[in-house]
């Protein structure tokens, strides 16, 4: 079976509320999972602020973190928890971001986030981009009908290459929305903008955001 690679790992595998793996993640939140099946998902979520902000502004959904980092996890829900210290809607997953789609119920997510995921700007590394063809199928599967993708990223060449595979998906998803200069068109400072770690970093350089929305036909 695929794991994280990390030598630490067993030190936290029996943590429930960890819920390390994807079969634990659906054993230990099944019952809250049966009552509100309304699944918000942010994959690749790296830091905690983004994911803090959601859970708070989301709580009758249920949110899920999703990243390969084990300490950016322990981190978020330390953060999360303190931010939320009465909210029981969120719960985190260490894997693989398709691994655990793919265990995901067919029709399961309401949204999924991803902000700012690792470029792969050199042409060998493009096949870890994460929306291509076969990923946009699945996601396809997982949502439900007219939810929707947000996608962020400072990368134009990454921008354009993820519309691209949504363009040769367009039976399956119809883009809603796409920025250029996210800061130049949208209201930034409203309370309903959450702006992430790394788009602090980016915003500080002087870099452009670029977002893409995406919903289920
Ligand atoms: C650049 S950071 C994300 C930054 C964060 N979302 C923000 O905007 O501040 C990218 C994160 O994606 C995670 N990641 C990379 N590949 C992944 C995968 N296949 N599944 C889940 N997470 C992944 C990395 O561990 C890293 O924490």
């Amino acid at each position: 079976m695929w794991r994280p690679k990390t030598k630490h790992f067993e030190k936290f595998d029996n943590d429930k509320n960890f819920c390390f793996t994807p079969e634990n993640f659906f054993q230990e939140n099944k019952n809250f999972l049966e009552q509100n099946k309304k699944i918000l998902l942010e994959i690749w979520t790296g830091k905690w602020k983004f994911f803090s902000n959601l859970v708070k502004k989301n709580p009758d959904l249920f949110c899920v973190w999703c990243d390969l980092r084990k300490d950016r996890l322990i981190n978020a829900r330390q953060k999360t928890e303190i931010l939320n210290p009465d909210a029981k809607n969120f719960s985190f997953v260490w894997w693989d971001a398709k691994i655990f789609l793919e265990k995901c119920g067919d029709e399961s997510i309401e949204k999924i986030y991803m902000n700012f995921p690792d470029a792969c700007t050199d042409k060998k590394s493009w096949k870890l981009r994460f929306f291509q063809q076969e990923t946009i199928e699945l996601v396809y599967k997982k949502l439900k009908s007219w939810w929707k993708i947000f996608i962020k990223t400072d990368d134009f060449e990454y921008f354009y290459f993820t519309r691209v595979s949504f363009f040769f998906k367009k039976n399956l998803f119809r883009e809603i929305s796409h920025s250029k200069d996210v800061y130049a068109e949208q209201d930034v400072e409203s309370d309903d903008y959450i702006c992430t770690e790394f788009e602090e970093k980016w915003i500080a350089q002087g870099k452009k955001i670029f977002e893409l929305v995406f919903e289920k036909k």
